[in-house]
């Protein structure tokens, strides 16, 4: 089990990409996603709306106290990993994490040195400077062996019929 959690999130700068962020673990497999930073109830609004429509169990929730979040996963037997491009590359540790339930942190512009203390492992995808999104999904397509892939979304009131060309949506109504 993954669950995501991002860290300082500005309404007016990081909508989208947080979005991007949230829309991106739900799609690659994560169970869900606790966002921090400031409180933006239209991300949570829209990422549980896709989940409505599109199936699964994922679940979008807001924490102020990052903190908190990361001792109650610790608690309950998480393994806290921070992406970061200061970290150790994710090929050297891929195949003890493949084992653990993980609490994955994903950071906004500034993170915070404590982050990289509390957390049990401090994990690169490559070392240049890239985005959450890219590094959250590299993390999550890694961890589960390209299973994600594979996974199908119960419950959806829409769905995509894969086609070479043009689109195809099965609605709960069709
Ligand atoms: C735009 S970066 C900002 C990084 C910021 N300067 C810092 O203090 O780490 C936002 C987030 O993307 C992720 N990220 C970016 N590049 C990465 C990389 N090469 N490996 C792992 N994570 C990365 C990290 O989670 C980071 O907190």
């Amino acid at each position: 089990m993954i669950v995501v959690l991002r860290l300082g999130h500005r309404i007016v700068r990081d909508k989208r990409i947080t979005t991007h962020v949230a829309l991106s673990a739900r799609a690659l497999g994560a169970s869900g996603i606790i966002l921090s930073g400031e409180k933006d109830n239209e991300i949570i609004e829209s990422v549980n709306d896709v989940s409505e429509r599109w199936g699964g169990e994922f679940f979008c929730e807001y924490r102020r106290d990052w903190k908190g979040v990361i001792r109650e996963f610790k608690e309950q037997g998480f393994t806290i990993v921070h992406l970061t491009f200061y970290g150790i590359p994710l090929q050297q540790r891929i195949k003890e994490l493949r084992e653990k339930n993980i609490l994955v942190i994903v950071g906004g512009e500034k993170v915070p040195r404590a982050v990289y203390e509390l957390a049990d492992y401090n994990i690169s995808v490559t070392n240049q400077p890239h985005s959450e999104v890219s590094a959250l999904a590299i993390f999550l397509h890694e961890c589960f062996n390209g299973q994600e892939l594979f996974k199908s979304f119960e419950n959806a009131r829409l769905k995509i019929i894969p086609q070479e060309r043009g689109k195809k949506v099965l609605t709960d109504s069709s």
